[in-house]
């Protein structure tokens, strides 16, 4: 496991990104994949699943459920369904690593099944905060017991489960599909109304299983009781990996890259509107769809940046691309500001904090606020950050390189594994020079 090894990154500073590559799977859409093929009728084959941990912490917790999953072989699992109420007792407790996800998915569906289940993850997991789930499927009839409102989870068995209407706190597609697959457990049609878009993979892939999901604005309905049908699950190269080199190669002066195959969701591309709207040069060719999720290539090259203030209506959009993001602000003219993203606070790490602290460390203006952060664009210099073993604080850090004074070392890159197994041999192929070193 990740946090038993201690690995930090060395990144020479200088250079820039050219050439074409498709980044590892959406971290999303495979565990969804895993989960759903699971409950599936029939046999689900999946391509382009994302082999790393926090995926495959789902597939193994799966697996220990009773299910049979062939794989992962270059990106290709076979899941064997077992149908809605095929799932068995697992023995042990169910360890979840890192994996935001995976616990608050697998909370609304674990609340609908015939045995209790006990949800671990690791030291960072263990933090993070489980009553928005505890709180609605409490409300729907199960009973959750937690480590005041943080992991681990104990799942009671044999509750009935009934439909709710739910009006999300905050804005959180992992709230919104533990409430519906929690739905498909209970009695009656269960309708969780989201602030504002959040990414729906869960309902693409539940219609896609033959499993109706009505779609109005804002509000999503799922009546219990239904059944999924397996299908073949083309998983997309993951815009959020894609990130780091969209990034990365807007601040380096000569970029050219493509990203191929990337996964252009509506609901993901806040990273694309803002890195436009700060003035960067992305063109978007071979859209298509593939198993109902939008995909293209991305084609970006170096043009300069400018700050700006980041529209609200982005912020869940690009959620997860936010540490990337402020390296862009850190290297763009003038002033970022970015706020109503107080979220970030409670992912892997606080991201607001330790994007701040790191980028002062590098020289950079950046001050932290309690729902954003101003950034005034500068230089960045060199010195040693903090990655608070949050694996998108490490590769963004490490993209800064490109445009830094000197050498950067970033502590506590293990985790990278959960999202990114091969970061840092991409990295390397189209331009950054980054070494990993083991402690
Ligand atoms: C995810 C939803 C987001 C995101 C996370 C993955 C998902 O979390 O940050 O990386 O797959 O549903 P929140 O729902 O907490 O915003």
């Amino acid at each position: 496991m990740s946090s038993e090894s201690k690995k930090n990154y060395i990144v020479q500073p200088g250079g820039s990104f050219k050439g074409s590559i498709r980044v590892p799977g959406d971290k999303s859409i495979s565990h969804r994949s895993i989960m759903l093929g699971s409950l599936a009728e029939g046999v689900t084959e999946v391509t382009g699943f994302l082999e790393g941990e926090d995926a495959l912490a789902t597939l193994a917790s799966f697996r220990a459920m009773g299910v049979q999953i062939d794989g992962p072989k270059e990106g290709k699992v076979t899941i064997h369904g077992v149908g809605m109420k095929g799932l068995k007792a697992p023995k042990e407790d169910v360890y979840l690593g890192n994996s935001g996800t995976s616990i608050r998915l697998l909370s609304g569906l674990l609340a609908g099944q015939q045995f209790t289940s006990t949800l671990t993850g690791d030291k960072s997991l263990s933090g993070r905060p489980m009553r928005r789930v505890t709180d609605p499927l409490a409300l729907m009839g199960a009973v959750i017991d937690s480590n005041d409102g943080k992991p681990p989870l104990l799942i009671k068995a044999g509750n009935k489960l009934t439909a709710i209407t739910y009006k999300l706190p905050m804005a959180s597609a992992q709230v919104k599909s533990c409430i519906l697959l929690a739905g498909m457990y209970a009695e009656g049609t269960t309708t969780v109304t989201e602030p504002g878009p959040t990414r729906d993979h869960t309902e693409r892939m539940l219609s896609g299983m033959g499993y109706q999901v009505e779609v109005q604005g804002d509000t999503v309905s799922i009546e219990g009781g239904g059944k999924l049908t397996a299908t073949n699950i083309d998983v997309p190269a993951d815009i959020s990996s894609a990130t780091f080199f969209m990034v990365g190669a807007a601040i380096s002066e000569g970029s050219d890259l493509t990203l191929t195959h990337v996964g252009v969701n509506p609901t993901r591309i806040g990273v694309i509107n803002i890195l436009r709207l700060m003035g960067a040069d992305i063109s978007l060719s071979n859209e298509k769809m593939t198993g109902g999720e939008p995909v293209a290539d991305i084609r970006i090259k170096y043009a300069p940046l400018k700050g700006i203030n980041i529209p609200e209506d982005q912020v869940p959009l690009a959620i997860d691309e936010f540490p990337a993001l402020f390296v862009a602000a850190a290297c763009a003219e003038g002033q970022t500001v970015l706020t109503g993203a107080e979220e970030l606070r409670v992912k892997e790490s606080d991201r607001i904090q330790a994007m701040a602290d790191g980028l002062q460390i590098l020289g950079v203006d950046a001050q932290s606020t309690t729902d954003g952060i101003i950034i005034n664009g500068g230089v960045i210099g060199s010195g040693e950050v903090e990655s608070h073993d949050d694996h998108r604080i490490a590769m963004s850090f490490a993209i800064a390189g490109l445009q830094a004074g000197g050498t950067i070392q970033i502590n506590d890159c293990a985790n990278v594994a959960t999202s990114f197994p091969n970061f840092v041999e991409l990295a390397n192929e189209v331009g950054l020079d980054i070494d990993e070193i083991d402690e």
